[in-house]
């Protein structure tokens, strides 16, 4: 068996409820999973829930809850999320998990044996009422801090760091080494920027339990949880390794003895993640592993934030879009195309209402879902839903965009592919108004040329169906439906001219996209 294609997203933090931005980047992961397994590739797709920290613990007191069962109620809605999105994921993982906690111990314990942490007292300006040590970026002009913060004193606290200054150097030469390994490519510069005019400063990887208790104990000293970043950036190969993948250092699996070929998935090859998150990705994770002794991912695949009308998304103000709301209103797959269509994966994006709207009306509803009701219901009406003897005249073009979409998507250009795939809906509804089929079905004497026309149109839908299924798995499924074909568009290898066969029945026809005149 060999090694799975494995794709993973950032683990959201658990207090408070999805929003826009978290929908965006479940969706590209879950289009490039659904394009690769498409693609003949046996695929990994893991998403899941950052449960611990001081954020949650007190987002808990605040309700009266414990910590675990405030996780517990939100990690519900956000599985139920995932459901929503219609995310093929295999695993949800969340922090809190024994199978994870137990992974991060051992890698802990092994990186602590090799020598990789030390301990040192911090001496800095700390927040009682925030509970959070604070910079000197906190301090008002006047060098004071903020009332906000309430009661700011000086405190000493000792932590364990992890060394990575010992590795800086390494990871210059290994990221200019391996081009792709972040990207886009400004992405990159970025990251290497970083690195090349800074000093990194060792990473902390521990709190007190006598401040914060909420996190994975420390197995080597019992007055400690670790910092919830190194618990969270483990999720990807903790899961691996407690499903006893191959790839994963024998050190780090739970067990020998549940070694399980058929999950063989690390090094990982993509790790998704917002802009705001790259360093962590860039910088700590790969030094990380390397102290670990595992393989490195292929790639930090890193994408933008969305505004809403111009302005950042905040709860506070209230300026969020709810994809929930947007789901209930225009259906899983308007949300998906709209956000892959009009944000390419790197820029920033903006959700605007009106935007939205266009591109439905005018992409979905009139185009896509025009060109397939309108051939499916001619073929209905004039020859009784019964497909004609096999034409070729829109082959050639198929074909290219067939090829163009094969090659985007085994490049992750997702808004590419669609664009291309767009490119044949257009010609196709082009096709219907120059060649008229309608005029055509007055005239006995053009009966053939009607039945080419018909033949064109079909094919073309039958392939867009499967050209769509990772982006709009449920409009992809629904069009092989109404043409009377089983199961869902889900190979890509269907994706060539001429598969449909004289005779063949369709089913009934029915609007994909309902108007909305609002
Ligand atoms: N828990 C950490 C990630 C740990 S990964 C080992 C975290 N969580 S988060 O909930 O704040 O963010 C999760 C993901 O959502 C991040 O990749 C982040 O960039 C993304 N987004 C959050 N807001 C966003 C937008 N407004 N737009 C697009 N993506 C956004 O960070």
């Amino acid at each position: 068996m060999s090694k799975r294609f494995y794709i993973t997203t950032a683990i959201d933090y658990v207090n408070g409820h999805p929003h826009l931005g978290h929908a965006y980047e479940k969706v590209i992961a879950d289009v490039i999973a659904r394009s690769r397994r498409s693609l003949g590739q046996e695929t990994f797709f893991l998403t899941g829930l950052d449960e611990h920290g001081q954020k949650v613990q007190q987002a808990a007191l605040a309700e009266g809850k414990t910590p675990q069962a405030y996780c517990d109620e939100l990690a519900a809605v956000w599985k139920a999320f995932a459901a929503k999105l219609e995310l093929t994921n295999d695993d949800f993982v969340r922090t809190t998990e024994p199978r994870h906690q137990q992974v991060v111990q051992t890698i802990l314990s092994k990186l602590h044996a090799n020598g990789q942490f030390y301990k040192e007292v911090y001496r800095g300006f700390y927040s009682t009422r925030e509970e959070t040590f604070l910079t000197h970026k906190d301090r008002l002009p006047d060098g004071t801090f903020d009332p906000s913060w309430g009661k700011v004193i000086e405190l000493d606290e000792e932590n364990y760091y992890f060394r990575l200054k010992d590795h800086q150097q390494w990871l210059i030469d290994y990221i200019e080494a391996n081009p792709e390994f972040v990207a886009p490519a400004y992405r990159r510069n970025e990251v290497l920027g970083f690195l090349k005019n800074n000093v990194l400063e060792d990473l902390c990887i521990s709190r007190p339990a006598a401040r914060l208790n909420w996190g994975i104990p420390l197995p080597f000293d019992s007055g400690y949880v670790t910092y919830v970043w190194f618990d969270a950036l483990s999720n990807y190969i903790t899961i691996p390794a407690s499903h006893g993948d191959p790839g994963v250092p024998a050190a780090l699996r739970p067990q020998a003895s549940t070694l399980n070929p058929q999950l063989s998935v690390w090094p990982a090859d993509i790790h998704l993640v917002g802009k705001d998150i790259l360093k962590f990705h860039a910088v700590y994770w790969p030094i990380m592993l390397k102290a670990m002794g595992a393989p490195l991912p292929k790639q930090v695949l890193v994408h933008g934030w969305w505004q809403k009308d111009g302005q950042r998304m905040s709860k506070s103000t209230g300026n969020i879009v709810d994809p929930v709301a947007v789901i209930d209103e225009w259906g899983v797959d308007a949300l998906r195309f709209y956000v892959l269509r009009e944000l390419d994966i790197g820029p920033d994006g903006n959700w605007t209402e009106a935007g939205f709207k266009a591109r439905y009306s005018a992409e979905l509803a009139n185009g896509l879902g025009n060109l397939v009701n309108r051939s499916l219901s001619m073929l209905k009406r004039y020859r009784n839903g019964a497909v004609p003897k096999a034409s070729n005249e829109l082959a050639p073009e198929a074909e290219k965009v067939i090829a163009e979409t094969r090659g985007l998507l085994e490049q992750n250009q997702l808004q590419g592919a669609l664009q291309s795939i767009w490119s044949l809906v257009t010609r196709a509804n082009q096709y219907v108004d120059h060649t008229a089929p309608f005029k055509l079905a007055k005239d006995p004497a053009k009966a053939e040329r009607l039945d080419e026309v018909l033949y064109n149109l079909t094919e073309v839908c039958r392939i867009l169906a499967v050209l769509l299924w990772p982006f709009l798995p449920g409009t992809a499924t629904r069009i092989y439906g109404q043409l009377g074909l089983p199961g869902a568009p889900d190979k890509f290898s269907e994706a060539r001219w001429g598969v449909l066969a004289a005779g063949h029945s369709i089913g009934a026809p029915a609007p994909l996209f309902p108007r909305k005149d609002t």
